[in-house]
């Protein structure tokens, strides 16, 4: 697989990450920084480019991202109803927290060099 791009820009209140795939995979969604943690929202790859690998290549630069800007960790609301969205968190390492439906990952240093 090409490597795909994918762009930060800030918006108003947070900041919008595209994703984009040279075999035509594209997706986004909106990082909201508080203190050292991250909240990711609205995640997603469009439909008809999905289970080819995008969701977890995006998720992987999206905490790059946010590690990189320092946070520590990185959380997201979601269902366990949503099966392909709680597998892919869970797959790459996030865990239930106390409050329902919340998710969260702790992140590890981005060391200068790595990016
Ligand atoms: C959730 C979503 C982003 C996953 O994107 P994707 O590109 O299809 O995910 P990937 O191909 O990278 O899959 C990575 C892993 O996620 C899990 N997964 C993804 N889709 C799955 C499905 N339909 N059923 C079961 N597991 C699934 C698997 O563990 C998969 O690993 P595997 O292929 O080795 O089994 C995508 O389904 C989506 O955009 N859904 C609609 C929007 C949404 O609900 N977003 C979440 C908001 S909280």
């Amino acid at each position: 697989m090409a490597e795909p791009v994918v762009f930060f820009h800030y918006t108003l209140r947070c900041k919008r990450a595209q994703y984009h795939s040279p075999e035509g995979g594209h997706g986004r969604a909106y990082l909201h920084f508080t203190g050292d943690a991250v909240e990711i929202v609205d995640f997603e790859i469009d439909p008809g480019h999905r289970r080819l690998g995008h969701g977890q290549r995006f998720m992987q630069e999206v905490l790059r991202h946010a590690a990189k800007y320092g946070c520590k960790r990185a959380t997201l609301h979601v269902s366990p109803d949503n099966v392909p969205a709680w597998k892919l968190y869970t797959k790459m390492g996030f865990s239930p927290h106390e409050e329902e439906n919340h998710l969260e990952l702790e992140l590890k240093e981005v060391h200068p060099g790595e990016d």
